[in-house]
């Protein structure tokens, strides 16, 4: 038998406030066209004043527990993916663990940017696999329009706000490919393209939170490249090919990412789950976020592989693959 890391209920939230792309009409020069076609994103929400990552963390940790049928004292653990913390310190999933009322176990952030949540899901499974945890809430929550130069029309359009949490518990599996949770995963990062998305501030240079910086093109091309090679390695270690690939639930960056990486990995895009229309770029919080979306309308059922990657500033890019 294979301990393996399952999951077990999953949910989101999304701020109130819908921005239209006719939104950024009167601050840039930009126009809904050119966004649409571009980037493929409609609208994003944008979190209201004062409302923080760990109020969207905590909403959709609440609704992954509902969905779980469990409580927050049932957990071992909440790991939070985000590069937009309430504050420097202490951790957003601290703070989510007291607003849960848990009172037990431990919390902390990740942070790797776009990549973030498939960290997040990575770390996890090794400590549920380990033994070092039976049951732990991952969570990717961001606040992105905190840090956007809104004079900046190259990524101030691209951004949303949002979180979706995941929780995952310790089963028995066979140890074949056919077990439901996490099968594999794959994590990469290399430094030295770290100045093609970064935020120019910081605790330790300008004591400040900075502002997103992108070079969007050069980006584009690593992308779609990585991720496919991510994906493709994943793939590869469960021993399943792209033709068993039920749903892919790609990091919502630009829709143009998202085919060129379904065509490289040869899925067609009808099994593709696709929220970037709605949501924007939530940098960490996107695959949580499509993930509970296709749960939610029935598209992901019970026992189908599912192949998510992601990339972000670092650059780090990583994927896994796991049976719902
Ligand atoms: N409206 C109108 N024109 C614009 C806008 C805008 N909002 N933004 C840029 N342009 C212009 C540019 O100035 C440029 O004009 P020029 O040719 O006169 O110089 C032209 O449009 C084309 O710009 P490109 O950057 O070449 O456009 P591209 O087709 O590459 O699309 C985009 C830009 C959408 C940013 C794309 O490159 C992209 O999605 N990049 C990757 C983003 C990504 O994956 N990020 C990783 C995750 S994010 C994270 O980790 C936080």
């Amino acid at each position: 038998m294979t301990r393996r890391a399952v999951p077990i209920g999953i949910g989101h939230y999304l701020p109130d406030r819908i921005v239209p792309n006719s939104h950024f009409e009167a601050l840039v020069d930009t126009s809904d066209e050119w966004i649409r076609t571009r980037s493929g994103i409609e609208r994003r929400h944008f979190a209201a004043d004062g409302q923080l990552t760990s109020d969207l963390a905590t909403r959709a940790a609440r609704a992954a527990l509902e969905n779980a049928g469990i409580s927050a004292g049932d957990l071992d653990g909440i790991i939070v993916a985000t590069s937009t913390p309430d504050l420097t310190f202490p951790s957003v999933g601290t703070i989510v663990q007291a607003e849960l009322g848990m009172t037990r176990g431990f919390a902390f952030d990740v942070q790797a940017v776009c990549a973030g949540f498939i960290y997040a899901l990575c770390t996890a499974n090794a400590m549920i696999v380990s033994g070092q945890a039976d049951r732990l809430l991952v969570i990717g929550a961001e606040t992105f329009s905190r840090i956007m130069d809104w004079t900046d029309r190259s990524t101030c359009v691209l951004f949303g706000d949002g979180a979706g949490a995941l929780i995952l518990e310790a089963q028995e599996g066979a140890g074949t490919a056919q077990d439901r949770g996490i099968l594999s995963t794959d994590l990469n990062s290399d430094g030295r393209y770290r100045e093609m998305l970064y935020v120019d501030g910081g605790v330790s240079s300008t004591g400040t939170a900075g502002k997103l910086r992108m070079q969007g093109n050069p980006l584009f091309r690593q992308a779609v490249e990585k991720l496919s090679q991510t994906a493709e390695t994943a793939l590869q270690r469960t021993g399943l090919t792209s033709a068993d690939v039920d749903w892919i639930v790609p990091h919502q960056a630009n829709i143009r990412i998202i085919q060129g990486t379904a065509k490289k990995l040869n899925v067609p895009m009808e099994h593709v789950i696709q929220t970037v229309q709605d949501h924007g770029n939530t940098s960490a919080a996107s695959i949580p976020l499509a993930m509970s979306v296709g749960v939610a309308d029935g598209r992901i059922k019970r026992g189908n592989l599912i192949l998510s990657e992601a990339i972000g500033g670092g650059l780090a890019w990583g994927a896994v693959a796991l049976r719902w």
